[in-house]
Order: C-alpha cells, then sequence, then structure tokens
C-alpha cells in the first residue's frame, strides 16, 4: 500500500467557553478517523488551536480585570486538558493568536488585495457612545420588529423566530452598557466573493466530491441565490490582527481562524522539520480534510476555499461535515443538567472510553444529529464492551496465568484455526458477496461509519462468545485431563480477543494499550490482523482491563450540572435540612381566601444588579400576557446570570409598591430563610403566564 501523507483538523473551539460534550462529537470523531489512519501506517497529521479573536473574548477578559492574552492562556490549558483526558491525540494544538497565523493572515489578505478582491466600502453600524465600540449584532438587543418581544438580539426574535438587522430592532440598546447606540459610518473591507472569479470556482468546487452530498445541495442553494461580499474587517477596539496598512482596522476573527490550521501546522513544521510546502502550495498531492459541524459549513465550504484558491494555495480534499448532538433527545440544556462539560464529565465518570465508544456506535459519517441517551449509553456500554469483549478475555486469562505459567499453548488444531479464520475472515457486503472482515472494517472508518464498524465488531465478538461458551473453559478446568483441551481453548480466545482489540483500537486507544501490555506485544497495528500470537508466547498477568459503568455516576453528573444554575451561596440542600427549625403552620383559611392570590408561573428574562441595593435584584418577568419589573431580595443567593432565562412562580396581583428603586410589581415565590433561599420552578413543560392553583 502506498503511504500517504494527510493532514487533519478538526474546528477550532472558541477560547470564550469550556469544552463540552457536544464539542467532543467532533473532537473524538476525528480522532477515532486519524488514529485509524496512523494504524494503516499513513503518515497522518492532526493540528487544531484555540480560536482566540474577536469581541466576546475581548469582553469577557476585561469583566474579568485580566488582558485577553491571559484570558487564552488559562482557556487554552483547560481546553487541552480537557482534549487529554478524552485521548483526543493532536499532533500540535496552537492558538490562532500566534505569529504563524498573523502572518499567513497578512499574507493572504494582501495577495487577494493585489488580486482586485478586497475592496473598502462605507457602512453604517451601530456604535455604544458609552463604551465608545462599535457593537457587533449579538451585542444589540431590543424589541422585535415583528412581534414586539423585548430584549430580542440584534439578528433574531427568540420569541417569534423572526430574522432581521439590528437596524429594524425598536428601541435597541447596548447589551455591553445599556446606553442607546447610534448609527455611525464606518469604512470597512470586503472580500469580494460576488466576484466572477469566486462565483465560477465555487461553483465548480462545491460540485467536485469536496463535500458531502447534503453539503453540496445546501451550497447549490446559497450559491443559486447571489453571493455578497463577505466583510472582513472590524474597528478598534477588537482583540485581533490589525490589518496591514489599515491602523485601527481588525481582522474580523472569521478571517484568521481558518488560516489557524495554517498557523497551527505551521508550528508542527518547525517542531518536526516537515515541509509546510509540500502540505499547501497549489497541486500539493497531500491530502487536507476538515472535520467540522454542520454550523460552520457556510464559512468552510465558501469562504474558505475561495481564500485559498486565490492566495495561491491549495484547497481541501474533503470536508467532513457533522451533526449537532443531543441529550436525551433534546438540544443541551442547563436547566436539564444535560449541557455537559468535558471537565465534569470526566470527574463523575472517569472513564472517557466509555463516550468514545458511545459516541463511534452512533456516528455514521452524515450530517444527522447524534443522541447521547444517557440510559441507553449505561446499557450499551455494559453490553457491548464488558458483557461481549472484555468478558472474553477475563473468562480465559486466569487459567493461563494460574494452570500454565503465563505461557500461551504451542500448538493450535486446524479446527481451531479455521474457526478463527472463519470468525475473522469472512462476512457478506451488501450485495451479499463474500469479503474479508478486516477490510470490510477499514473501509467503514476509512468512510467514517463508526457505526457500521462497531455494528460488525460486536458481531464477531457474538460469535467468539458462542464458542467459548461451547467449549466451557470453566468446565474443561475442572476436569481431569482436560489440560491441554482448557490450555488451547483460551489461547484460541486470546487470539480472538487480541484481534478484537485491533478493531477497536482506534475507538479505545488507552484500552488498547493496556491490551498489548497485559498480551506482552508491541503496539497493535491493522496489519496485525494476519498473524497470531506467537506459539508459547509468554504474556502478562491479567488486571482488570476495564469496569462496568454504574449509572449512579451518570445520574450524580447530570445533578452536579444542574447545580451550576443554584444559588450562588455555599448552602446545598442536604446542609439547610439540618438547619431548619420548623415554625408552626399558620392558622387555617378557606379555600376562597387562597383563590384570592393569582399565581403565575414566570419566566425571568432579565436579571440584574441594583446600584445602591445590598440585598435586591431587579427582575423583569414574563407572564406571557405582560411583563413585569420585581424587586426581589435574592442577591445574597443567585448571580444574575443563573437567573435569567428560568420559569419561577410569582404573584400576580400584589399591590404594586414604590421602592427606592423603582416601582415593584408582585413578589417571586422562594423558600428558606437563614439556611439559604430558594426559588422555585414549575415542572417541565410549564409555561409563562399559566395560573398555579
Ligand atoms: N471557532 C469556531 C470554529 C472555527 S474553525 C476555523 C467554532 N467554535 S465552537 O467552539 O463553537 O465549535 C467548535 C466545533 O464544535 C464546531 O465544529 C461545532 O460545530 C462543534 N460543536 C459545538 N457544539 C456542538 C454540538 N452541540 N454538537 C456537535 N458539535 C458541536 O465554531
Ligand atoms: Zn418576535
Amino acid at each position: 500500500m502506498k503511504r500517504k501523507k494527510i493532514l487533519v483538523t478538526s474546528a477550532l473551539p472558541y477560547a470564550n467557553g469550556s469544552i463540552h460534550l457536544g464539542h467532543l462529537v467532533e473532537y473524538v470523531q476525528t480522532d477515532i478517523w486519524v488514529r485509524f489512519q496512523k494504524m494503516q501506517g499513513h503518515e497522518c497529521l492532526y493540528v487544531c488551536a484555540d480560536d482566540t479573536h474577536g469581541t466576546p473574548i475581548m469582553l469577557r477578559a476585561e469583566k474579568e480585570g485580566i488582558s485577553p492574552e491571559i484570558l487564552i492562556s488559562r482557556v487554552w490549558l483547560e481546553h487541552f486538558e480537557d482534549f487529554s483526558s478524552f485521548h483526543v491525540n493532536f499532533d500540535h494544538y496552537g492558538s490562532t493568536n500566534s505569529e504563524e497565523t498573523r502572518e499567513f493572515a497578512c499574507a493572504i489578505y494582501l495577495e487577494l488585495k493585489s488580486q482586485g478582491l478586497i475592496e473598502a466600502r462605507t457602512i453604517e453600524q451601530y456604535y455604544d457612545p458609552v463604551k465608545q465600540m462599535f457593537l457587533p449584532d449579538r451585542f444589540i438587543k431590543g424589541e422585535c420588529p415583528k412581534c414586539g418581544a423585548k430584549d430580542q438580539y440584534g439578528d433574531n426574535c427568540e420569541v417569534c423566530g423572526a430574522a432581521y438587522t439590528p437596524s429594524d430592532l425598536r428601541n435597541p440598546y447596548s447589551a455591553v452598557s445599556g446606553a442607546k447606540p447610534e448609527l455611525r459610518e464606518s469604512e470597512h473591507y470586503f472580500f469580494r466573493l460576488s466576484d466572477e472569479r469566486c462565483r465560477t470556482f465555487l461553483r465548480e468546487w462545491t460540485r467536485s466530491g469536496t463535500l458531502q452530498q447534503e453539503a453540496s445541495n445546501k451550497m447549490q442553494e446559497w450559491l443559486g441565490s447571489d453571493l455578497s461580499d463577505w466583510d472582513i474587517s472590524r474597528d478598534a477596539p477588537y482583540f485581533g490582527f490589525e490589518i496591514p496598512d489599515a491602523p485601527g482596522k481588525y481582522f474580523y476573527v472569521w478571517l484568521d481562524a481558518p488560516i489557524g490550521y495554517m498557523g497551527s501546522f505551521m508550528k508542527l513544521c518547525k517542531e518536526r522539520g516537515i515541509d509546510f510546502e509540500e502540505y499547501w502550495k497549489k497541486g500539493s498531492e497531500t491530502e487536507l480534510y476538515h472535520f467540522i459541524g454542520k454550523d460552520i459549513l457556510y464559512f468552510h465550504a465558501l469562504f474558505w476555499p475561495a481564500m485559498l484558491e486565490h492566495a495561491g494555495f491549495r484547497t481541501p480534499t474533503r470536508l467532513f461535515a457533522h451533526g449537532f448532538l443531543t441529550v436525551n433527545g433534546e438540544k443541551m440544556s442547563k436547566s436539564r443538567g444535560t449541557f455537559i462539560t468535558a471537565r465534569s464529565y470526566a470527574e463523575h465518570v472517569k472513564n472517557t472510553e466509555y463516550l468514545r465508544y458511545y459516541y463511534a456506535s452512533k456516528l455514521n459519517g452524515t450530517m444527522e444529529d447524534i443522541d447521547l441517551n444517557l440510559e441507553d449509553f449505561v446499557l450499551k456500554v455494559n453490553s457491548d464492551l464488558i458483557g461481549k469483549y472484555i468478558n472474553i478475555a477475563s473468562r480465559c486469562a486466569g487459567f493461563i496465568a494460574k494452570r500454565f505459567d503465563g505461557m500461551l499453548s504451542s500448538s493450535i488444531s486446524r479446527e481451531n484455526l479455521n474457526w478463527l479464520e472463519k470468525a475473522f475472515s469472512e462476512t457478506f457486503d451488501e450485495e451479499g458477496r463474500p469479503v474479508d472482515r478486516g477490510t470490510y472494517i477499514a473501509a467503514c472508518y476509512s468512510e467514517r461509519n463508526y457505526a457500521k464498524a462497531v455494528r460488525e465488531i460486536m458481531s464477531v465478538a457474538d460469535v467468539v462468545n458462542v464458542y467459548i461458551n461451547d467449549l466451557k473453559p470453566w468446565e474443561l478446568a475442572k476436569e481431569a485431563g482436560k489440560d491441554e483441551k482448557l490450555h488451547e481453548a483460551c489461547t484460541v480466545f486470546l487470539n480472538a480477543f487480541r484481534k478484537l482489540t485491533i478493531f477497536l483500537k482506534p475507538v479505545l486507544p488507552e484500552l488498547a494499550e493496556k491490551v498489548e501490555h497485559f498480551l506482552s506485544v508491541h503496539p497493535l497495528r491493522w496489519e496485525d490482523l494476519g498473524n497470531l500470537l506467537p506459539p508459547g508466547h509468554r504474556i502478562n498477568e491479567y488486571s482488570h482491563l476495564m469496569t462496568r459503568l454504574d449509572a449512579k455516576s451518570i445520574e450524580a453528573m447530570v445533578e452536579a450540572n444542574r447545580e451550576s444554575l443554584k444559588p450562588v451561596g455555599h448552602s446545598p440542600a442536604r446542609h439547610a435540612e439540618s438547619q431548619i427549625h420548623h415554625q408552626p403552620v399558620l392558622e387555617t383559611i378557606s379555600i376562597d381566601d387562597f383563590s384570592k392570590v393569582d399565581l403565575r408561573v414566570a419566566r425571568i428574562v432579565k436579571a440584574e444588579h441594583v446600584e445602591g441595593a445590598e440585598k435586591l435584584l431587579k427582575l423583569t418577568l414574563d407572564i406571557g400576557s405582560e411583563k413585569r419589573t420585581v424587586f426581589a431580595g435574592i442577591k445574597s443567593a443567585y448571580s444574575p446570570e443563573s437567573l435569567e432565562g428560568r420559569l419561577t412562580v410569582m404573584v400576580a396581583n400584589l399591590a404594586p409598591r414604590k421602592m427606592k428603586f423603582g416601582m415593584s410589581e408582585g413578589m417571586v415565590l422562594a423558600a428558606g430563610g437563614e439556611a439559604g433561599l430558594f426559588i422555585l420552578s414549575p415542572d417541565q413543560g410549564a409555561v409563562p403566564g399559566m395560573r398555579v392553583k
């Protein structure tokens, strides 16, 4: 086989948040593919980096009182550790805020400019006069022009779903300072995608087999309507790279983000003496693959190849887009505890290969969303990995150690060799033609249809288990004179186990390493499928390779992630229980008395600190028919961020009360007192405005 040179990337995660289980779909998918290519003997390099520029990172650093550089270096380490804990093995993990990326960004920009593909144009944009900066769309809020809902973002309404531009918003305000923004003019630079050269190139490129069919269709749709030019500059203050010869103008984060692939790869080239040109020059014979989520297809299938093409570089061999992760069939949600960070998974579940296996069993190479069903996760890991795979070794290894001094038998009968051959070499393709199993599984990996690979691997494991149950080593062990039979049976099954380990190694690298140690063999490669453990080979003592996944650890993880929305104070409920002193129940009232109180489900659409108030938060509550402002004495227990978006219950017909800070139009229900403060939440399914009776 020809040894290929392959460069692989995953999308660069933003440096303004933690890695969560959704991200991991992509990094695990890519890592499995890279490990598979490496096992095949190809020279496959995997690079990635943090995506560090833009307004959100600048503002977050400011809020934390640190420089953006400090913020991104802290996040870099956190991301890198998270990826390592999930065995995502980059050849280089860099940062877009590097000299290499800056140089490429400037060079590409200048080349596009000399090609006549950059144009300066004056545009009108919202400006925050207090903060003194132009505002990106998501930092402008206001009333939806269509349905009038308050506090909607500048690009679309979360209530009615309307899409619009920030200038359509009614009563816009800056989400940074609260000030009323002004429209101001500024000169921006545009990449002229509407130029005939770009359009012709993209029409061709997006149809040439570089995209999955579904992605290609989507692109044709986009290309069908007129491609507009792309605004690639932003005004100071901005955290990013200043544009050459344009003081105060910066590259928009999405311009330098994909260039970060090159920058990170350049660092690797310097480290290892690799020839950068060989990989990136036009007409390169190496292969370049980008793994991405479907949400960023537009950038990778239009802007990026057009930039590369016209700046004189090669374009990607293929883009591999995947779908989004849902948990228990729904979007990841903080209130349900299913917005799970990589870190919290690692803390609670510990074994990260369970999740790699589960994702593998679901990923089929398409753009369909994949679901992490937590119950199914536990069942599948335990029944497949433990029940079918690990059990093969755990049922045979002990006998080799105890009865045969750790040595495998010196020969295997013809009958058993035939069995091994049949179990591992014969299967049938879709058309019913016989194919070699190793080849079949390799093709599944290569097509990124890991779900199909895993199904096939588990069906081999089933075949092995049937034979173990036929031969029953544990019974042979009890019968006199069956030593040789026992010895050979265990040898055959450990050989089967070794082959299964080769199949699973791209998915379970850490486990494979443990197996290599246990079997005392060199790192397994795909070509090792063609041979057996040497006769009389000595293996190491068996120690637990993997334990069952305990459903309790999953529950604890979900609870812990839910907890991030609970009070900020350090008084968990269990603690409060022992502290509470029970007050007597008040005098009886009639049902009529009670029904005078109009209790409503309310959504906290906004929560803010109140200048000069020690205990109060100002809440904006949506009760369906209208919005209410309520000043609630819950500042000691809740941060405003933790409240926004959640549902609670309010007294809607309480007489309004004039307070120093404004009118309070109702009351939010909360339990507690000295032992902590706990606002009420309705059960899932309730919506703002529902009466509570
Ligand atoms: N910074 C950009 C990418 C720049 S690439 C030159 C970005 N970052 S991200 O952190 O938002 O996402 C990184 C990758 O993770 C993207 O490919 C994105 O699609 C993927 N995912 C983020 N959340 C996801 C899910 N919930 N499910 C599956 N993948 C998701 O986009
Ligand atoms: Zn609306």
